[in-house]
């Protein structure tokens, strides 16, 4: 069997990522300005931008994890069930979801019911990356760091076969077999 060759492209260099990440921390900061703002960071793509978003708010905020696993085919989106939940009552708290990337949306759409039911006192979304041409389930991000085509990337919290997460820079990855 062949070893298949893996590349990677600079797609998003780091400063371009600390750029998007100032801006989304100045338009959180001011719509949770006085609010009680939770965010609960999607394990384990979002550990990365969770952190520089925290460091940047000039809010106070704080912090809690949860985890979805696709079970079925992986590919081409099986279901999603939640793995890690959280274990405090919700409904004081203004709730932002913070995820890596907004793909099919199938995982945001689990997630978002399942915090929905808990009935926090608001609830909304923030993807650092949206491919949009990707969506099969209506999921919309309220937050969006940068737009990105239809490609498969790495690096900043996002991983392939779990490699690749410790990158500083958002990359496309390419596999020659
Ligand atoms: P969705 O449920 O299809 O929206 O995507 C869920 C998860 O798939 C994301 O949270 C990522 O963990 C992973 N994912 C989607 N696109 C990419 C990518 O381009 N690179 C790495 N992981 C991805
Ligand atoms: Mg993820």
């Amino acid at each position: 069997m062949d070893e298949a060759r893996e590349s990677v492209e600079v797609m998003l260099s780091a400063e371009e990522i600390a750029q998007a990440v100032r801006r989304l921390a100045e338009e959180i900061s001011e719509a949770y300005e006085g609010k009680k703002l939770l965010l609960v960071g999607v394990l384990k793509g979002a550990f990365v931008f969770l952190s520089d978003l925290a460091r940047a708010l000039r809010i106070p905020c704080q912090i809690e994890f949860m985890r979805a696993a696709s079970y079925g085919d992986n590919t081409s989106g099986g279901d999603v069930a939640v793995i890690q939940d959280l274990h405090l009552p919700l409904s004081d708290y203004d709730v932002l979801v913070v995820e890596d990337i907004l793909d099919s949306g199938r995982t945001l759409a689990t997630l978002l019911r399942h915090l929905r039911a808990r009935e926090p006192h608001s609830l909304a979304l923030c993807a650092f990356l949206d491919k949009p041409e990707r969506r099969e389930v209506p999921v919309e991000a309220d937050f969006v760091g940068l737009r990105i085509p239809d490609t498969f990337v790495v690096g900043y919290g996002l991983d392939y076969a779990e490699k690749y997460r410790g990158l500083p820079y958002i990359a496309k990855l390419r596999i020659e077999y």
